[in-house]
């Protein structure tokens, strides 16, 4: 069998740490945006709390308990012979407020042997830096409204490109940067429907990675630093040009991030609806050359479904991934969550960023969100899942092989079952490996390797041959 992926191709997994670590409070941590908001479900969404409330449930707490077991998790991926682990680092192990001057070290610690039992294994850390886990101590300062966050969140980097020299040199600033545009309070701490409160935080956040990737750049010139898009891709309902035009401003809505971020200014477009809607940015002077010098060096995405948009589609957009825009597929089966299911549309997906950006890519969250049993004999069959894997990864190879697209990587989301960061439910659950949690925190927290894990493990083994 031969494999048409590239050699050295970074298969893997991917997490993050306020869905997956728990131990909330453990080792020095503070409190973040997600430990605050409450479980919901399919149709109910989580709520934020003033606060921590006790009769309302958190699932960000105990999570599926990585953070005392990382050893064994760790182990399990060496097993399935993972090149690559992309997790977070929780910004509120390392700065507890987020505005300390000086970061905690048992935090630091931590993540040491976390990174440790990865090279043990020869497994590449793929970090990001803020995936849904802003330090609640920065609402204060109105968290990513203030610029002043910029330079909180500079500090925390230089003290982990600078800690973790020798161990990371792969990056993500921030996790799904678009949701500022969908769900800011996930995105960074913003509580607000306003559009210019949202488009000032971005803008901060622009500031952040750009200057951020400079200084990783300077710190190690090995390190290589991507954005990280969530993959909202579109097609028109018709071909009637005013579906096609609002689809097109759809597109626009969400990939002015990209544009911004591989481009390293403001497009035109999104400068003129700036105009338009009476939209200003808190512009400082250098702060175009910030943008100019602090492009990424690779573009990655989370891909999950697909979308279809016409003139009955609002552009203020609400939800995570599965943002309403009126029309369903009906050519394509939806998840049990309702989300479109398009393994095709992965190989669009790459080459619309491909073709506009001609930047390395990387795939580094793909995966079906199923409800899964365990059988009496302990085992769980989870052939939904394969099929789901099975089918985009084929896409992928399509992309990579037909339409010579260049993608680093595959970082399915996720080796392990861990909370649903659109629900906070457990039985949303994406694993090769099953964790013993339910809805309310309950269970053993045991490991049980699925159907899946012994698949994608024969799938690494190969280089994608096998599938
Ligand atoms: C992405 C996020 O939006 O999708 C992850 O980066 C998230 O944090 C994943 O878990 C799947 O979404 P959900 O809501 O099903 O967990």
């Amino acid at each position: 069998m031969q494999s048409e992926f590239p050699e050295g191709f970074l298969w893997g997994g991917a997490t993050a740490a306020n869905q997956f670590e728990g131990g909330y409070l453990e080792g020095g941590k503070g409190l973040s945006t997600a430990d605050v908001m409450t479980s919901g479900e399919h149709g109910v969404p989580r709520e934020i709390t003033n606060g921590i409330m006790d009769d309302r449930h958190y699932p960000s707490h105990e999570a599926v308990g990585h953070y005392r077991r990382f050893e064994e998790d760790i182990e399990l991926f060496g097993e399935l012979g993972f090149k690559c682990y992309r997790l977070s680092i929780n910004w509120t192990r390392i700065f507890p407020n987020g505005d300390e001057a000086e970061p905690n070290e048992e935090g630091l610690r931590y993540y040491d042997e976390v990174f440790d039992a990865c090279l043990r294994r020869n497994i590449e850390p793929l970090v990001t830096l803020s995936h849904f886990e802003t330090p609640l101590g920065l609402l204060k300062y109105g968290s990513w409204t203030n610029r002043q966050v910029v330079d909180f969140f500079l500090r925390y980097c230089e003290t982990v490109f600078n800690r973790y020299k020798s161990k990371v040199t792969r990056w993500i600033t921030f996790n799904e940067i678009n949701v500022m545009s969908t769900k800011p309070w996930m995105a960074g701490g913003v509580d607000s429907d306003e559009e210019q409160v949202r488009m000032t935080a971005a803008y901060h956040q622009f500031l952040a990675s750009a200057k951020a990737v400079r200084l990783a750049h300077q710190i190690n010139p090995a390190n290589k630093v991507g954005m990280m898009y969530a993959g909202h891709f579109s097609y028109p309902h018709s071909c009637d040009p005013e579906d096609v035009q609002r689809h097109d401003e759809f597109m626009h809505k969400m990939l002015f991030y990209c544009d911004v971020q591989c481009r390293g200014r403001y497009p035109a477009y999104k400068l003129k609806e700036f105009e338009r809607e009476g939209i200003t940015l808190p512009i400082e002077a250098g702060d175009e050359e910030t943008l100019r010098q602090g492009t990424v060096d690779f573009l990655s995405f989370s891909y999950y479904l697909t979308h279809v948009v016409g003139k009955e589609t609002s552009l203020v957009m609400k939800g995570l991934n599965g943002v309403k825009t009126g029309y369903a597929n009906p050519h394509l089966p939806t998840s049990e969550w309702g989300w479109a299911i398009n393994p095709l549309g992965l190989r669009h997906a790459l080459n619309v960023l491909y073709d506009r950006y001609q930047i390395p890519l990387m795939i580094v969250e793909n995966g079906l969100g199923a409800v899964d049993r365990v059988e009496e004999d302990g085992s769980v069959h989870d052939g939904c899942r394969i099929d789901y894997l099975r089918d985009h990864i084929r896409e992928m190879r399509k992309a990579i092989q037909l339409d010579g697209v260049e993608v680093w990587g595959y970082t399915m989301w996720s080796p392990i079952d861990i909370i649903s960061a659109s629900t906070g439910e457990m039985k949303k659950r994406y694993g090769l490996i099953y964790a013993d949690v339910d809805d309310q925190g309950g269970g053993t927290f045991k490991r049980i390797r699925k159907d899946s894990f012994h698949w994608y493990k024969k799938v690494i083994a190969s280089n994608g041959a096998d599938l």
